[in-house]
């Protein structure tokens, strides 16, 4: 008998030792220092009945720790950012719940970030799990999808581009434009003064010129087509925006505005000016390409780096009629990528290449 009570004895003696040995851990955790601050502030208590919480932590030792989101804090996940909490404690004066806030540093970038923290709340929804969303555009993004019946991403994408304002109402002058990637359409126009530096003539025709690049890339097309048996002929390249401007004026004497548009770029807004877009026609027609040839052009042009920029059914998006014969430059890898997507360029270029090119500007 005396025996089961020492048992007991020691049982009770062992979970109490327990017990007090991981209350006390749950504040052994924390930092020395911030153990001072949170008994100065008369919460260490509190804190010590809960588990270790880094969020917590952090707020204090930064000495952004508000008395009243306390209970918040434990639901924010901490994250590993500068500024994380202040930042934590303006999302919270612009009233985001702790769940938006989580979504916030899980799902944007530094750059959405920075916009919301100068805006008023605002209700981010589902948008904020998209890749490319923006977040200063997301009433942009439900009325475009109300009105047209998109998807969500879809919405997104072609607010971004532009699409929910008139082409040419809305213009942005393009900062990169001597990347091979720049994005050249109806609602971004190259600078004023610019010119590429570095023109090549094309071996068939010396007044002919590309972008040193994009001339090799495209001999090399040239000549793998014809191992093809497939006949092609460069009859228009490298413009500059004089030339472009003389091109567009007479189409809209001869055509009107409205038709013009539909199938010649403003000065400024076309990729002739970058040096990276070559017109190419069969041997046999005049300025367009046979169905033979402009089927070869769609599946292999991208090997050598190019696209056929307004292919099928692109209209919509690029504001221009199907143009089989107009290939852009943009290099082999990323030629590959919209093949195999099957989007058009301005899609593409704000779905993967947008945040690149912002990221190596702020590095410049
Ligand atoms: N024809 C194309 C759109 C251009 O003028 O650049
Ligand atoms: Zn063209």
């Amino acid at each position: 008998m005396r025996h089961k009570y020492s048992i007991i004895f020691l049982f009770l003696l062992i979970s109490i030792t327990i017990y007090f040995h991981s209350q006390n851990k749950k504040s052994i955790d924390y930092k020395k220092e911030v153990i001072t601050i949170m008994k100065e502030k008369n919460i260490y208590n509190q804190i010590s009945q809960k588990e270790y919480n880094k969020t917590i932590e952090t707020m204090i030792q930064n000495g952004d720790f508000q008395e009243k989101y306390f209970k918040d804090y434990y639901e924010i996940n901490y994250q590993e950012k500068e500024n994380f909490t202040k930042l934590v404690n303006i999302f919270f004066e612009k009233n985001y719940s702790t769940e938006e806030i989580n979504n916030i540093f899980e799902y944007l970038n530094d750059r959405n970030i920075e916009k919301l923290v100068n805006l008023d709340y605002i209700e981010l929804g589902d948008y904020i799990k998209v890749n490319n969303v923006e977040v200063d555009k997301i009433e942009r993004y439900k009325n475009y999808q109300n009105q047209n019946h998109t998807t969500l991403k879809d919405s997104v994408t072609l607010v971004n581009i532009g699409l929910d304002e008139e082409f040419y109402s809305k213009i942005e002058t393009i900062s990169n434009p001597d990347s091979y990637t720049v994005l050249i359409n109806k609602y971004r126009a190259l600078p004023e003064d610019y010119a590429p530096k570095d023109l090549q003539s094309l071996s068939i025709n010396s007044n002919m010129k590309l972008r040193k690049v994009a001339a090799e890339a495209y001999e090399e097309l040239q000549n793998a087509a014809l191992l093809d048996q497939i006949i092609i002929i460069p009859f228009s390249t490298y413009r500059t925006k004089e030339y472009q401007n003389k091109l567009y004026t007479n189409y809209v004497r001869e055509d009107g505005k409205e038709s013009a548009d539909t199938y010649s770029a403003r000065p400024r807004h076309s990729e002739h000016e970058t040096g990276l877009a070559v017109d190419v026609r069969s041997n046999n027609l005049i300025d367009n390409l046979t169905d033979d040839d402009y089927k070869w052009m769609l599946n292999n042009s991208y090997k050598y780096g190019f696209i056929v920029r307004y292919a099928y059914a692109s209209s919509a998006i690029t504001g221009y009629m199907e143009e089989p014969w107009h290939l852009r430059y943009v290099g082999i890898d990323i030629a590959t990528d919209i093949h195999e997507k099957n989007i058009t360029f301005d899609e593409y270029y704000d779905l993967y290449l947008k945040e690149k090119c912002l990221h190596s500007e702020k590095r410049l």
